[in-house]
């Protein structure tokens, strides 16, 4: 029989992608409230169950753990964006903190068949302290709620190792990009909103502009999704890993006008930009050092340009079958 595993906010854009990956060796069951993930980033597949919950209440997370034994837990169910966490703390801290709390004390219940549970952390834990680049040892300093929730999640993680004997990893992972990534709301990751725009001039829109917050001298370590999803099938599978927290990016650090630079290359035609007061809260500058990870067998293998090229191929292709099929 197939081992199964959890993946909360599964229906999200990283998510999606790990659980794609997953059912090649496992049986699969998301839960996910679809707030901004979707469906349709989840394949049809006999051995997925998909069940609608929020992770911020006790009794959904319960009903998930009373109905499934999992061998790995993989909680990625949170609100991504720094700029929401900051326009709403609260909600998030529901989300962000609560939620892993509430899945902790589900999975310490299967502490004695639990492979690993690991987390999805952020760079975002290391905030705005200068030193470069970040090591898992380097200063922390959280500037926002995600960060701080994350920070706080990650720790907890890390106890209930030493608590409970849950075997737990977590995982900061730097910028992730990819296919997918939704582009629709004003806090998505920059590479999509930009990815979009890129289509659109390709496309001959004129009237487009992409915003910049701040001169576009901020520097971050881009990663792509399929990077993630390696880093953390290896964290889950690595008894190395075990009550650990590593960096997972990609080796890399561009500032955002070089990021504009090379995809302009890439698709041959200028972005038209236009420029805004840097967010708050906002960090200047964030980019990894993968020692670390590399240790027990991580390694970057998508450089920022494949990654472009593959996520604006993918675009276009999903552009080509719309057209077709309207
Ligand atoms: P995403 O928004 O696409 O995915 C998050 C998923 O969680 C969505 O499907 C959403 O519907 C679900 N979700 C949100 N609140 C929930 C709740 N209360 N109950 C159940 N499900 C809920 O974002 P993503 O980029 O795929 O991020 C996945 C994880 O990785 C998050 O934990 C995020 O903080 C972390 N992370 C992302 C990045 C990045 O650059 N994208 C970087 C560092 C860390
Ligand atoms: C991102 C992730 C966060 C993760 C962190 C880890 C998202 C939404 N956020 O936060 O989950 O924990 O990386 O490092 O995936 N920008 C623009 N124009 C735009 C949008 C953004 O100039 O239209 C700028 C921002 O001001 C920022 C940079 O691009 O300087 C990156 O922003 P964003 O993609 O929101 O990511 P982070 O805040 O780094």
């Amino acid at each position: 029989m197939l081992e199964t595993v959890l993946v909360t906010g599964g229906a999200g854009f990283i998510g999606g992608h790990l659980v794609e990956r997953l059912l090649e060796k496992y049986h699969v069951v998301v839960m996910d409230n679809l707030s901004t993930g979707k469906i349709s980033n989840l394949p049809q597949h006999p051995q997925l169950d998909f069940l609608f919950g929020d992770v911020s209440k006790e009794k959904d997370v319960a009903r998930v753990f009373e109905l499934y034994t999992f061998t790995y837990v993989y909680h990625l169910a949170a609100i991504a964006s720094v700029a929401a966490s900051i326009e709403n703390p609260l909600g998030t801290h529901q989300t962000n903190m609560d939620g892993t709390i509430h899945l902790l004390n589900a999975s310490k219940k299967q502490a004695n068949t639990m492979r690993k549970f690991v987390f999805a952390s952020s760079a975002a834990v290391y905030g705005s302290e200068p030193t470069l680049p970040k090591r898992e040892t380097s200063a922390i300093a959280p500037i926002t709620p995600y960060g701080i929730d994350k920070l706080a999640s990650e720790s907890y993680v890390i106890s209930y190792s030493h608590l409970f004997g849950l075997k737990t990893s977590a995982a900061r992972f730097f910028n992730v990009y990819g296919p997918r990534q939704n582009p629709e709301s004003p806090y998505s990751g920059v590479l999509s909103i930009l990815t979009n725009c890129i289509q659109k001039v390709v496309a001959g829109d004129e009237k487009v502009a992409f915003t910049l917050y701040g001169d576009g001298s901020q520097v971050r370590d881009f990663v792509y999704v399929d990077d993630i999803v390696n880093g953390l099938i290896l964290l889950a599978e690595s008894a190395e890993s075990q009550s650990e927290v590593f960096n997972i990016a990609s080796d890399e650090n561009h500032t955002l006008l070089e990021v504009i630079a090379m995809y302009e290359e890439i698709v041959g035609k200028k972005l038209p930009l236009k420029y805004k007061n840097a967010r708050a809260g906002d960090i200047h500058q964030s980019y990894a050092d993968i020692s670390k990870i590399k240790t027990i067998g991580y390694k970057a293998t998508n450089t920022l340009k494949m990654g472009l090229s593959k996520y604006n191929q993918h675009e276009m292709e999903q552009a080509q079958q719309s057209i077709g099929i309207s």
